[in-house]
């Protein structure tokens, strides 16, 4: 086990070896779902050793959305058990690890701060170096975890709380090419899902209906093609198919089946082809860097949808880019990939002491421009 290192936030002192292998627990708190996992290996080669993910959609399920106050609660219950099932489930004790690793922000704060809390009991008993992760780095450092990728490569992250494309050229060097200005493509599923009757979570369900449905009966916008860049915008579909809902109602009474599928499909549809034209615009500046081995990666729940993940494959393909999608459980809300990101950061030597705070909002690029809105899932970076 290596010594506490207090270095100070962000420290660069006291770095161990690029290459050594390392154990880092990793801690997960920032919305809706408890996590730790354990990781064990070096920059750009780790193993999972385990990864516990206890969900809170029950809790949730009633109230149409995340409530942050009752989320909180419950990561402050349950934390310490992922943490010892996690250790248990790696066949390590604590004094196996060299660092526990914690997200640190962004995210809903009560929830960030039982996180915190928790990763600065476990460093203040075992004199362990305390690292902070940025949520959206661990989503980000994905693919480092999953498949080796080399600097630089582009990640698209879509998902219940986040839309952003990034170029990856460092485990704390990220450039934001672009971003939703409004909603995230998960919370439209979801928004839609309840507008038309529905199950929450919204995206599972929209896709299913979409299968039996007409993705060309009703012209959806596809929102801020208009306009150059990579930002994008998903509020304005979502009104579309409440106004397009409320015209049948109005004409017929209500709507049938077949028109439920029919919106369904030409809402997905529709997202499918505005996250396509971006990605390619966002090809385009990844690929003008010259990387070797090019990729584009996602992550994020909404990777799951298959037309739109058919999409993204398409793109990538067009552009001489290889696609990746990482495995949904590491798509998705995780500890291992805070962990990585964690073992990233100690590798580096940027760990924290106990001033280590949560952070609501934690942009990933500090140069890019802020992004607008605050979602359902908790604030945005
Ligand atoms: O990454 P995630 O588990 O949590 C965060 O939001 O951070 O993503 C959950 C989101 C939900 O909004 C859910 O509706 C969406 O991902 N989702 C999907 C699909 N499966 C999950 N969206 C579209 N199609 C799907 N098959
Ligand atoms: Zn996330």
């Amino acid at each position: 086990m290596l010594p506490a290192q207090q270095s100070g936030c962000n420290g660069r002192a006291d770095a161990p070896h690029r290459m050594m292998t390392v154990t880092v627990l990793g801690l997960e708190s920032s919305c809706d779902d408890t996590a730790a996992a354990v990781v064990r290996g070096t920059s750009g080669k780790a193993r999972i050793l385990s990864s516990v993910v206890h969900g809170q959609d029950a809790l949730h399920a009633g109230y149409g959305g995340v409530v942050p106050e009752i989320a909180a609660r419950a990561h402050a219950e349950k934390l310490d058990l992922c943490v010892m099932r996690a250790l248990a489930e790696a066949g390590v004790t604590l004094g196996d690890l060299d660092a526990v690793a914690v997200t640190a922000g962004p995210g809903l704060i009560g929830g960030v701060l039982a996180g915190v809390m928790c990763a600065k009991g476990i460093c203040a008993a075992t004199g362990l170096p305390l690292i902070g992760v940025n949520h959206l780095a661990g989503h980000a450092l994905t693919p480092r975890l999953t498949d080796e990728v080399a600097w630089p490569y582009l990640v698209l992250l879509v998902s219940g709380g986040h839309c952003q494309f990034l170029i990856a050229r460092g485990h704390d060097d990220f450039t934001r090419l672009g971003g939703t200005i409004d909603d995230a493509p998960g919370e439209a599923f979801d928004k839609v899902a309840r507008l038309l009757g529905l199950p929450q979570p919204g995206g599972p369900a929209v896709e299913s209906e979409a299968r039996k449905g007409d993705p060309a009966r009703f012209a959806f916008p596809r929102p801020l093609l208009d306009r150059p860049g990579c930002d994008l915008s998903f509020s304005g579909l979502k009104t579309a198919l409440l106004r397009q809902r409320d015209l049948i109602v109005r004409e017929k009474g209500g709507i049938t089946r077949q028109d439920r599928a029919d919106l369904c499909a030409g809402f997905q549809q529709a997202v499918a082809d505005v996250l396509a034209e971006k990605s390619r615009r966002a090809l385009a500046h990844y690929t003008a860097l010259a990387p070797a081995a090019p990729i584009m990666a996602v992550a994020g729940g909404v990777a799951a949808n298959g037309v739109i993940r058919a999409a993204l494959k398409e793109a990538c393909a067009g552009a001489g880019v290889e696609f990746l999608a990482p495995p949904l459980a590491l798509c998705t809300d995780n500890a291992a990939m805070i962990a990585y990101a964690g073992i990233e950061r100690h590798l580096a030597g940027a760990h924290d002491d106990m001033t280590l705070s949560a952070r609501p909002r934690w942009p990933l690029d500090g140069r890019a421009p802020p992004m607008l809105g605050s979602g359902r899932k908790g604030a945005r970076a």
